[in-house]
């Protein structure tokens, strides 16, 4: 996902053409605004973090870029073009360095396995969205 932060901020195109520029094929990609409630079950497994309703605030906050990605190697690789989820912490050319505002207002999501990728791309996608 592309983040309400820079969506708001005018990054979609920047954020696309570093996501061509590494290789990912783009599967499925829509622009959506998840309700706080659909922000929460995407979340969930952090329900029990103290951030968790910050997180759905913000996640709820403006419109989204879900897309489903893919590529060799795309989980890890995928995370290695976002950098670390604190832009603090980023590696220096990562898409959270350019563009994250801070470790909440962090400008992108990545999936952390190819389960959970499944997973989330069923909760934003059916089948006949995938290309
Ligand atoms: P994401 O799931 O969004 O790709 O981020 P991530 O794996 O790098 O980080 P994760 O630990 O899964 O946390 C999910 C999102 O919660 C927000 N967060 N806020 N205020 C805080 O300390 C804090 N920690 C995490 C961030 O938006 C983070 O990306
Ligand atoms: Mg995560």
């Amino acid at each position: 996902m592309i983040k309400p932060d820079a969506v708001r901020a005018g990054n979609i195109g920047n954020i696309l053409q570093m996501i061509n520029a590494a290789g990912f094929r783009i599967v499925a990609m829509k622009l959506t605004h998840m309700t706080k409630e659909r922000a929460g079950q995407f979340y969930e497994v952090h329900k029990e973090r103290p951030f968790y309703g910050e997180l759905c605030d913000f996640m709820s906050s403006g419109p989204i870029v879900a897309a489903i990605l893919e590529k060799n190697n795309a989980v890890e690789d995928f995370r290695k073009l976002i950098g670390a989820t604190n832009p603090a912490n980023a590696e220096p050319g990562t898409i959270r360095k350019l563009y994250a505002t801070s470790v909440g207002e962090n400008a992108v999501h990545g999936s952390d396995s190819d389960e959970n990728a499944a997973i989330e791309g069923a909760f934003h996608f059916s089948g006949m969205e995938l290309y």
